[in-house]
């Protein structure tokens, strides 16, 4: 199979999984525990049926929206997502390449593979960093001033890691604790390319955070350990508003469910959440972000904007997310199979496809704008 036999996002993951070792193939497409929430993120789309308006005049179909106050081509932006060169040796600049032909929102993860910088100079488009807030503030901050001098549109923190959720299937392989399992290597050994640019050109280092901080710092650790020795368990939603002074822009708080949480997100200066369960990798037993968008939209759409962030694969799932009250959706699997599976040739066509799918959904279910988007296009499955 070629990435030019693909016809949807998840023919993608059938070449991921012959093109990475099992141990990163796993990492990527696995959940949490049993990985019900996982399933259930895609699954709970099916539980919502499209009705369309027919004979609407769908002659001109414009998918432009706004997003972060800046016009997007369509309503789809690129969730944070760590390590991109773990996938792909493209990594992160093919990623940035292909949002950018499609007039999207990037993202990038504080675990990512490339600089806050690096992304800046490579990447005109509109940037979201997203940022973990660390016991040393003195950290968090001046990764705060890089993004600005860097030109980052939005602020994203990610409130859904206070530990690491369990997942079970890095356990098997090793990837959890760093040390790969014997059995992990058969497998390494059948991707030289891949195991020559990890272990030869140490190509997957979290730069964002070796640039900001000093060696001496994580003298005898990892900078894997050090990341983890950072978490803050101890936040609340004061320090999102300590987050919202150091700011002053769009703040995005991602990894939210419930209205109370998105109302205590609106509170503390925060103007868009990410109705998330990091794609079922945390807290299993928590709702899919589709199931979550009619009752946050109902009490907050005057005061944030709301992202359904988890399971997307389908246009039709773009769809039902905004006719539910969401201003957007976004992807993170959705190009990461695809940049597993052929780099940016691969992530171009995967959007490709899935801007396609949302297209042509606009013009069966009959409406010509993103922004007539609503409840009388969509029902609950009887
Ligand atoms: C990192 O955020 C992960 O989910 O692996």
């Amino acid at each position: 199979m070629k990435i030019s036999d693909c016809n949807n996002i998840m023919d993608f993951r059938l070449i991921a999984r012959r093109k990475l070792p099992a141990a990163i193939f796993h990492y990527l497409d696995g959940g949490a525990d049993d990985e019900w929430t996982l399933g259930r993120n895609t699954a709970a789309f099916n539980d919502y049926e499209l009705l369309p308006a027919q004979l609407s005049d769908v002659s001109n179909v414009s998918l432009k929206t706004k997003l972060f106050g800046e016009e997007v081509d369509w309503p789809v932006m690129i969730s944070p997502t760590g390590a991109s060169k773990l996938f792909h040796a493209a990594g992160e600049p093919a990623v940035i390449r292909a949002a950018e032909k499609f007039g999207m929102v990037y993202s990038l993860s504080t675990l990512g593979t490339m600089t806050i910088e690096d992304v800046s100079a490579a990447c005109s488009g509109p940037k979201m960093y997203q940022l973990y807030i660390f016991k040393d503030r003195e950290l968090t901050r001046d990764l705060i001033d890089r993004c600005k001098a860097a030109g980052f549109r939005a602020l994203c923190l990610t409130v859904d890691t206070p530990v690491a959720g369990n997942r079970e299937r890095d356990h098997v392989y090793g990837f959890a604790t760093g040390k790969f399992k014997l059995r992990s290597v058969p497998s390494m050994l059948r991707h030289p390319g891949w195991l020559y640019r990890v272990l030869v050109k140490n190509d997957l280092d979290m730069v964002n955070l070796a640039t900001s901080v000093r060696p001496d710092q994580f003298a005898d650790m990892s900078l894997l350990e050090y990341f983890n020795s950072q978490l803050d368990r101890s936040l609340t939603w004061k320090d999102v508003e300590w987050l919202a002074a150091q700011w002053d822009g769009p703040l995005v708080i991602k990894g939210v469910q419930t209205v109370a949480d998105c109302r205590n997100a609106a509170n503390s200066g925060a103007t868009a959440v990410m109705l998330s369960n990091h794609g079922g990798r945390q807290l299993e037993g928590a709702p899919a972000p589709v199931d979550c968008i009619a009752d946050v939209a109902d009490a907050l759409h005057d005061k944030l904007e709301i992202i359904c962030d988890g399971g997307v694969r389908r246009g039709t799932h773009v769809i039902k997310a905004l006719a539910l009250g969401a201003s957007a959706c976004s992807i993170g699997r959705g190009y990461l199979y695809p940049l597993a599976a052929g780099g940016q040739a691969g992530v171009e066509r995967g959007l490709q496809l899935l801007r396609d799918e949302v297209a042509r959904t606009m013009a069966l279910l009959g409406c010509d704008s993103i922004g007539k988007l609503g409840s009388s296009f969509i029902r609950r499955r009887r």
